[in-house]
């Protein structure tokens, strides 16, 4: 089957950062089919993305580790390539359940990959992320830095740059491009979609968000004798619209590329780094909302700074972020207060 330049499956195209790509891949021409099994996502998300994009998106229910099931979708219609957001993303989570991490996030992909092997299709984008850096010697963090994980979310997508490495010496037509977000937040400028953890958040900016919204009482901020700017942690966040952008790039640069690329890790960050507690007034400034906080004990398995060097995506995608930290606190509060329950909408 001729490979179709323009069609993209994307998995887990149903979740958060998958549903922001999903709309700028339409907008940039590409036609998408999202492959779900809405274990972290709802059928709802989809039907906001069709009503961004001004049409029904192709959807298809099923899971990447069921190889009949992909093996239908991709002997059905002809793909130029995959963007494989699918996956399990709680650090907390995969350590009482490291079998069902590994179980969906290695297997899965190696499913997903033998598959895409059978059907001749070799165009592979891959979300990985910056904790395959551990806690880095060497800020801003590039490429080339060492890797090494302390939990089995980590290990996970370490263990999966390790299989793609290897799948790109054992053949040559692969281009396995490694994105390693650093930390997405915001949401689409509608309000219409955005981040709807199921439970109480792990993450710093739907934790702020919901005690903004009045959902939660307070902010813990874990840590304040961190050395750093306040003492308190530093990230790299970075708007999930300029995420969803670093994704087009990637496509756009490995239709251009030949011979294939192999195996090419790509930082997605900023470059810059904001403390808990500069994320958390400027988000108190956009919202007009006071958010109560107290400091709390350090968490276990965090570390003190974190922050990219963009240059290799600048240099090789000729992309960069340009949205800033009042635009993600901006979009995650328009989000957070048009829909304070999320996607549940009983
Ligand atoms: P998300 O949970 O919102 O989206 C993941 C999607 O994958 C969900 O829609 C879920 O239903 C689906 N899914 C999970 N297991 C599946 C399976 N076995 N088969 C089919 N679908 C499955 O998460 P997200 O924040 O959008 O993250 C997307 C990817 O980016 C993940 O791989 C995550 O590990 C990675 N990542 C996320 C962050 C972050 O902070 N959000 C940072 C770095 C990397
Ligand atoms: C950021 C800062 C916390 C919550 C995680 C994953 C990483 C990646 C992105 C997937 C830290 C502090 C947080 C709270 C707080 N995900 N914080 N109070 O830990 O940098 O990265 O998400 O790949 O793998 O580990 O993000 O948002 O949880 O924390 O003080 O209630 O906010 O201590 O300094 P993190 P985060």
């Amino acid at each position: 089957m001729e490979n179709n330049k323009n069609k993209i499956l994307v998995t887990g195209g149903a979740g958060y950062i998958g549903s922001h790509t999903c709309i700028a891949l339409h907008e940039a021409g590409y036609e998408v089919v999202i492959y779900d099994n809405l274990s972290n996502s709802s059928q709802e998300a989809i039907n906001r993305v069709s009503s961004l994009i001004g049409k029904p998106i192709e959807f298809i229910e099923g899971d990447i580790r069921d190889a009949d099931s992909l093996r239908q979708v991709f002997a059905a219609q002809p793909f130029f390539g995959v963007i494989h957001f699918a996956g399990l993303k709680a650090v907390g989570e995969s350590v009482t359940e490291p079998l069902m991490y590994y179980d969906n996030n290695v297997s899965g992909t190696i499913t997903l990959l033998k598959i895409m092997a059978e059907y001749e299709v070799k165009n592979f984008v891959f979300s990985s992320s910056a904790t395959v850096y551990g806690d880095p010697e060497i800020l801003p963090i590039n490429e080339d830095s060492q890797r090494s994980c302390t939990n089995p979310y980590g290990q996970s997508k370490l263990t999966v740059e390790h299989i793609l490495e290897d799948l790109a010496v054992s053949d040559n037509h692969w281009n396995l491009i490694t994105l390693r977000y650093f930390n997405p937040v915001g949401a689409h400028p509608s309000g219409q979609i955005g981040e709807d953890p199921n439970d109480i958040p792990n993450n710093l900016m739907p934790y702020i968000s919901q005690v903004a919204v009045g959902k939660l009482d307070q902010l813990s901020i874990f840590g304040n004798d961190y050395p750093t700017v306040d003492g308190t942690g530093v990230r790299d966040f970075i708007h999930v619209t300029d995420l969803a952008a670093g994704h087009v790039a990637a496509l756009n640069y490995l239709e251009s590329q030949t011979p294939a690329v192999g195996f090419l890790p790509i930082n997605l960050g900023t470059g810059k780094g904001t403390s808990v507690l500069e994320l958390l007034r400027a988000f108190s400034a956009v919202s007009g909302q006071d958010i109560p906080f107290q400091f709390a004990a350090r968490r276990a398995g965090d570390i003190a700074s974190c922050y990219a060097s963009a240059d290799k995506a600048k240099e090789l995608l000729g992309w960069q972020a340009s949205l800033s930290i009042t635009d993600m606190c901006q979009d995650s509060w328009r989000w957070q207060s048009m829909n304070p329950n999320g996607y549940n909408l009983a």
